[in-house]
């Protein structure tokens, strides 16, 4: 989901290719690379690390003299970042770069290798650029067409042909792609800080249009080679604002990536409607001889274990243990060569995560890390690994990367329960189907925001808060409370609520407001009887429930109804308002959202 550019005109092409990933390199990355028309031959460079290494090499190396020519920053999905698995691919007959993920590449590099074509990376994207190569009649045109429609998943395509040194090319389908608009010179970018500093005008590539931009004309086509007349859009945004892609902060926009996220992450592991974890080593036969698990994290990943926990041992009937890291390496657990450790973490770097990895493999157990970092440190030293792809998370506060976690809990659960013959075929399908729709359910919640936005200002001077819920709910209320914590700095508890009665309810008072989750059928008459108590005692009350729930509109000062699927699967919806409401919070006290104090985005010291 990085950085993809392009330009042709009168410039310095690589001048202009460098600046304009400078402009992406807050998207987070660990490669870079050019691709120009030097003396009508396609010449690479690129390399692993930022930019600023990709600029040295070009110093001491050579720096391609050209007018034409596509760059590409790297956030690494298959294939650790290195030099070799760095952006652009190709041959010098035709070079691409890409943004996305090819779900369907293993299928392609199949075919490609038994048509004679080899391989130097262990990317997805290499496999785009041999099929060009193998497609390429000397119609780019053409090629590109019959490309997109073999090709499943999500791409930003840049691409060039040996024989057409002063025309990039360009196609997208999920990841954003724009063409600008310049006098004599026309660009290719991901998003529009890349152009500013050049113009304003872009046209905005929609699913499958194919460009054609030479520096004195830009064509569009349909899949069906019907030329477009497309609209010229004007950014209006200045860079800062750009940077977030007209989101006000990262958070915002990474919330609001969610769906894309959870389908990049879900899609690619389900083949003929099931899960499926083989390119992780995670076998059916290798699940049926799981006895116990245990999952270890920190924070928010913490909190996706405890969702997958209560869905594990819910379907599988196979007990999970989780812990937080920094408290699991030093309870000397007691795990053996027949327990798989589960390790969460966004960064794949969180220094107390990393030592639960080493205890645990020193007790011999497998390991299995769920990391959104390729080739993180977690990520290299598990003995197998599932990468998540929410993209970069920039903001501090963990919310698309959470999501995919999650997404990742329910797949090992579903193929688990499977393998163990707890839930049938059919119910594995079912509930992998709901899972691939959650996506659309979630863009539906986010519809929401207005009242999350409300509610917001309602709590926003309180001193402390509770979140209450039960099973999947106190679950949520867990992460809920985490995030108004780390955003507001405003003091909340996350509470099982029929604990409540046991002494905290001695807290409760027309100060305390109360966010309560009550998402799950058969323990909803409870939660309800619990908000009873609560505003018994004069607290303000939150209630977050299905749109179907039977309840009267006095029964809470606020209601949150958010869309319905399967109990089992509610947490990923739920999540969404009690992130919105952690953000408007934040918001409405003028905290620094992104960077919210004390806090950093990988805590790399115990
Ligand atoms: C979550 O919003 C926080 N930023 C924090 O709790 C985070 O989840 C925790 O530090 C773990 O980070 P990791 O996922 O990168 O290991
Ligand atoms: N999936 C491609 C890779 O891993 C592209 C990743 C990106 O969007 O930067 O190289």
């Amino acid at each position: 989901m990085c950085g993809v550019v392009g330009y042709v005109g009168d410039r310095d092409c690589t001048d202009v290719l460098i600046n304009a990933l400078s402009k992406l390199e807050y998207r987070g990355y660990d490669s870079a690379g050019i691709a120009v028309f030097e003396r009508n031959k396609i010449v690479v460079e690129k390399c692993q690390g930022k930019l600023k290494n990709l600029v040295t090499k070009l110093e001491s190396e050579h720096k391609p003299l050209g007018h034409c020519g596509i760059g590409h920053t790297r956030w690494a999905t298959h294939g650790e970042p290195s030099d070799i698995n760095s952006h652009p691919h190709g041959n010098k007959r035709v070079t691409i770069v890409h943004n996305g993920i090819i779900e369907n590449y293993r299928q392609l590099k199949d075919f490609l290798s038994n048509e004679g074509y080899s391989f130097e990376s262990q990317t997805d994207t290499e496999t785009v650029a041999k099929l060009l190569d193998y497609y390429y009649d000397g119609n780019p045109l053409d090629t590109i067409t019959k490309v997109v429609t073999e090709i499943e998943g999500s791409y930003a395509l840049g691409i060039i042909f040996r024989d057409f040194p002063d025309t990039i090319f360009a196609v997208r389908k999920d990841s954003p792609l724009i063409v600008g608009l310049g006098e004599n010179e026309n660009f290719i970018a991901s998003d529009v800080p890349a152009i500013l500093k050049y113009t304003k005008n872009y046209y905005l590539l929609e699913q499958d249009e194919i460009a054609i931009i030479k520096k004195d004309r830009v064509k569009v086509y349909d899949v069906h080679h019907n030329l477009l007349n497309k609209e010229v859009m004007v950014a209006d945004w200045d860079i800062n604002s750009a940077e977030k892609c007209g989101y006000e902060h990262f958070m915002l926009k990474e919330i609001h990536e969610q769906p894309t996220a959870i389908t990049n992450t879900v899609s690619p592991r389900v083949f003929d409607g099931m899960p499926n974890l083989e390119e992780c080593g995670i076998t059916v036969d290798y699940l049926k001889g799981i006895s116990r698990l245990f999952i270890v994290a920190c924070g928010t990943a913490m909190h996706a274990g405890i969702v997958g926990k209560y869905v594990i041992e819910d379907l599988a009937r196979v007990p999970v243990t989780v812990d937080m890291a920094s408290e699991f390496i030093y309870r000397n657990p007691i795990i053996d060569s027949s327990d798989l450790v589960i390790l969460i973490s966004q960064s794949g770097e969180t220094a107390d995560t990393k030592s639960a990895l080493k205890l645990a493999k020193q007790c011999g157990a497998k390991t299995l890390s769920i990391v959104n970092v390729v080739g993180s440190s977690i990520a290299r030293e598990s003995d197998m690994v599932i990468y998540t792809h929410a993209g970069p998370e920039i903001s501090v506060a963990s919310t698309k990367a959470y999501s995919v976690q999650l997404a990742i809990m329910y797949l090992i659960a579903f193929e688990l329960s499977y393998a163990k013959e707890k839930i049938s075929l059919d119910a594995c399908k079912e509930y992998t189907s709901k899972l691939m729709d959650i996506p659309n359910l979630i863009t539906e919640t986010l519809e929401h925001k207005n009242i999350c936005q409300k509610i917001a200002s309602k709590i926003m001077n309180a001193t402390s808060l509770l979140y209450i819920g039960r099973g999947l709910d106190y679950a949520l209320s867990m992460e809920g409370s985490l995030k108004l914590k780390e955003l507001s700095y405003i003091h909340s508890e996350a509470y099982a609520s029929g604990e409540l009665k046991h002494g905290t309810i001695s807290l409760v008072d027309d100060e305390m407001p109360v966010i309560a989750v009550a998402t799950q059928d058969r323990l909803f008459d409870k939660t309800i009887s619990n908000i009873k108590e609560v505003k018994a005692r004069g607290a303000k009350v939150i209630l977050v429930c299905k749109e179907s729930a039977n309840v009267d509109d006095d029964i809470a000062d606020y209601i949150i109804r958010i869309p319905a699927t399967d109990n089992i699967l509610m947490p990923m919806i739920t999540t969404v308002p009690l992130q919105l409401i952690a953000y408007y919070t934040a918001v409405h006290r003028g905290n620094n959202v992104d960077q919210p104090r004390n806090l950093a985005k990988s805590v790399t010291v115990e």
